[in-house]
């Protein structure tokens, strides 16, 4: 059984892509096929290129999206990679969108260790081919390392004292579990732990998933470059879920603009409903930008 699927902000993003010429979208992060699954249903002469670093996502897009396949072309890979795996010459893109992080079957899936609220092997990996896990990480990298990593991708309070801990207690034996590493956290921050409250554990494991996948090496030049593959009247829709990644977008849709490259469409930045936040609780940090191809 397929389980219940919510695409963050979908309407929103139909909206955005209705007013196009509806060729070919690209969606840069396919995931479960959600937002695809909306935009072959709504656009119906359009095509769409699926892409994802994950193949068991992959895999579950292409039986979601099974009905629409002879329009839909997929690709594992780095949609920060684009340029260099995909030949742009003679497609002519009428909007991409880009919805990073993990989906929910990543987070649940207990063989990934994406989660602090399930026990499982440290990993975050979500191409498994990358040689660092969380893991790693955690039991290698210096006492300094660890806090950079904490504090810039985290922006966890306090990531010295966090890494001092973590140092302290690999002494007497790996931490090599998600419960193991959560546990540090609490003992440090359990004051913090209160009903309703997003566990202090979230952040760092934020942290170490950017990290090990370099979520957000790259991301200025991929929106930098993004135009000159796009057609004219093309829409650029991004969505983000933490103020890090956040703030490069933002930087990024303005220094095209700044150069006549798109312009920036308004309302945006938005955020979902609060009907949607209730319905679909992991929406609650999303936000939506949202450009035009000049
Ligand atoms: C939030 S989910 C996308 C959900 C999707 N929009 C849907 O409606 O089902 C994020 C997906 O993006 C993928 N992803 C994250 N960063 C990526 C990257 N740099 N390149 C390609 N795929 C990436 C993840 O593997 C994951 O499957």
């Amino acid at each position: 059984m397929q389980s219940l699927h919510y695409p963050v902000m979908n309407s929103e993003i139909i909206t955005v892509f209705a007013d196009t010429d509806q060729t070919l979208f690209i969606d840069c992060t396919v995931g479960l096929g959600g937002h695809s699954y909306y935009m072959l249903r709504h656009f119906v002469n359009s095509s769409l290129i699926a892409i994802d670093i994950d193949g068991s996502s992959i895999k579950k897009a292409k039986t979601k999206l099974a009905a629409f396949s002879e329009r839909v072309r997929f690709y594992r890979c780095n949609f920060l990679d684009i340029f260099e795996k995909i030949d742009f010459s003679g497609l002519k893109v009428s909007g991409i969108l880009v919805d990073p992080g993990i989906s929910m079957d990543q987070l649940k899936n207990p063989e990934r260790g994406f989660s602090h609220q399930l026990d499982s092997r440290l990993d975050m990996r979500k191409d498994r081919s990358l040689k660092v896990s969380a893991g790693e990480v955690i039991n290698n990298f210096s006492e300094a390392e660890l806090a950079r990593i904490f504090r810039e991708y985290g922006e966890v309070g306090n990531p010295e004292k966090l890494a001092k801990k973590i140092i302290e207690r690999r002494l007497f034996a790996p931490v090599e579990s998600t419960r193991q590493l959560r546990e540090i956290v609490e003992q440090l921050d359990g004051r913090r732990l209160k009903k309703g409250r997003v566990h202090p554990a979230a952040r760092v494991f934020q942290a170490l998933r950017i990290f090990v996948n370099k979520e957000l090496e790259g991301v200025d030049q991929f929106l930098e470059k993004l135009p000159d593959y796009l057609n004219r009247g093309a829409r650029i829709v991004y969505l983000t879920y933490h103020s890090i990644e956040d703030r490069i977008v933002k930087r990024g849709f303005k220094s095209l603009r700044d150069k006549g490259k798109i312009t920036i469409l308004k309302p945006f930045p938005m955020f979902p409903s609060p009907e949607e936040i209730l319905q679909n609780q992991a929406s609650r940090s999303a936000k939506l930008r949202a450009a035009e191809v000049l």
